[in-house]
């Protein structure tokens, strides 16, 4: 190991020792596979509805075997354990009973009261973001995926730093009470915030290159189809369907978080890359959706979104809302989006298309698994994409060879032949706006642009 590697897993080692060791902000440990569980639901005044079964679906994508629930209902949280002393000698019992040696909580913690939760319960203890990041740690693939999971775990544990150890701060100044608590605080947060920078610098580097591909795309001028969707609603089964790829769609929360792109062939010609992405789900932790707002940005970009909708969850309007909170979060609300009904074949519901007065088409019932309703599906995608792009016939003069290579660089080039007079007719289809740069910036005559008509171009 070079000296340069040697220091940097030393500076690692210090974080997790000083500032996570065994702690109970233990984010970084996670749940080993099997690991036995108790879920904890507390449901507050204002929640909307009772996610508990959600919540279980959540602790086992984490790798953990929940063996017991406990639920129950709160006015308001208590300030010290969350759920309150006469609760917490009961689910101690419980947490016994079952030797269960981990906690999981469906509301956020504080530190305190996760480390007073512990120390009660003589158990590890997580709360939702501890769980839905250790999730995300879990299945980050990319090198970018992992800088972005992990700083929104320093994000996160810094940000507890700061609440928990508060009373250390208070010591500051007093008389004999200077020294290692204050240091200690100041070093945790010197080293986390040394990393959080470091982080930053690499992915800055990261989106550049990620940036480049991007535009590679652009230039390639093939409209963006991306899927958005509530976890688990089936976007990669969709993929897959569309594209012919076989990426591993489970059963599991989260199975995808790094975004993947893929061809697909719309029919009569036209294109599209399609683009797969992480999952929602309600109550997102924040840092983790600032973490991933440059991988979400991608969806922002697109042309074109397809909200992916499992039509045969119970909880399907929530989620529906839930998604578009979150794509207007990362400024993605006015992407022409179609929605998709995925799932039919767990519901009494046909197959087919759904339409509206409004725009023709509101959105597609399908069985992403069984193959059905695609062709609907993809009818209905090209549908919403043509308006972006047109077809035209380009008369261009022998010396006009740099405008051909344009045409092939921003289109689709779909038929070419010489006319008698050694001109070349192109027939290409591409982004209205490139027709009208072309126009206004390169020279292209109007007069020389007319429809496309298929039989005017014989192979
Ligand atoms: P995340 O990666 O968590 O965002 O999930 P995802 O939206 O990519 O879902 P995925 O494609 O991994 O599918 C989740 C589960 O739903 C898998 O077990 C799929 O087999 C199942 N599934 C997907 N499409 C259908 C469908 O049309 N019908 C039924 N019955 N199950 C489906």
């Amino acid at each position: 190991m070079s000296t340069r590697s040697r220091a940097k897993a030393a500076r690692r080692r210090a974080i997790s020792e000083h500032t996570l060791g065994s702690g109970p902000a233990d984010l970084f440990s996670r749940p080993g596979g099997g690991e036995r569980a108790v879920t904890v639901h507390v449901r507050l005044p204002g929640d909307a509805l009772d996610a508990a079964d959600e919540f279980v679906a959540l602790a086992d994508s984490a790798g953990a075997e929940v063996v017991g629930r406990f639920s129950h209902r709160r006015d308001a949280p208590d300030p010290r354990t969350f759920i309150g002393r006469g609760k917490v000698a009961e689910l101690a019992a419980q947490v016994e009973a079952l030797e269960a040696a981990l906690v999981l909580v469906d509301q956020p913690l504080s530190a305190a009261q996760e480390r007073n939760l512990e120390a009660d319960l003589g158990c590890r203890v997580l709360d939702r973001t501890g769980l839905i990041l250790d999730i995300f740690a879990q299945r980050a693939r990319t090198f970018e995926g992992r800088l972005q999971v992990e700083l929104a775990q320093l994000k996160h544990v810094s940000s507890r730093l700061v609440r928990g150890w508060s009373h250390l701060e208070r010591q500051k100044g007093g008389i004999g009470l200077r020294g290692p608590g204050e240091k200690q605080l100041e070093m945790d947060r010197r080293l986390i915030g040394g990393r959080m920078q470091q982080i930053e610098r690499r992915l800055s580097k990261v989106r550049r290159t990620r940036e480049q591909g991007r535009k590679a795309r652009r230039r390639r001028q093939l409209p963006v189809v991306s899927l958005v969707g509530y976890t688990n609603a089936g976007k990669t089964t969709l993929f897959n369907a569309l594209t012919g790829a076989s990426r591993l769609a489970e059963d599991r929360l989260f199975a995808t978080l790094d975004p993947t792109w893929r061809r697909v062939d719309l029919g009569a010609g036209t294109a599209a890359v399609i683009s797969d992405t992480v999952g929602f789900i309600s109550r997102l932790p924040h840092d983790l959706v600032a973490a991933f707002r440059s991988t979400l940005e991608e969806v922002s970009d697109a042309d074109l979104l397809l909200h992916i909708i499992d039509a045969g969850a119970e909880e399907r309007e929530h989620q529906i809302e839930q998604v578009e909170a979150v794509l207007s979060e990362i400024g993605a609300e006015a992407v022409p989006t179609l929605r998709v009904y995925n799932k039919v074949d767990t519901t009494a519901l046909t197959p087919g298309r759904l339409n509206d007065d409004a725009d023709g088409c509101a959105g597609v019932r399908i069985s992403a698994r069984d193959g059905v309703g695609l062709d609907e599906l993809l009818a209905a995608i090209a549908a919403r994409i043509a308006p972006l792009r047109v077809r035209r016939q380009i008369l261009l003069a022998p010396e006009q060879g740099r405008l051909r290579a344009q045409l092939f660089r921003i289109g689709q080039v779909l038929e070419e032949r010489y006319t008698e007079s050694g001109w070349l007719e192109v027939a290409v289809e591409l982004p209205h706006h490139e027709l009208e740069r072309l126009c206004v910036r390169e020279g292209l005559l109007p007069e020389r642009i007319t429809e496309w008509q298929a039989a005017d171009m014989p192979c």
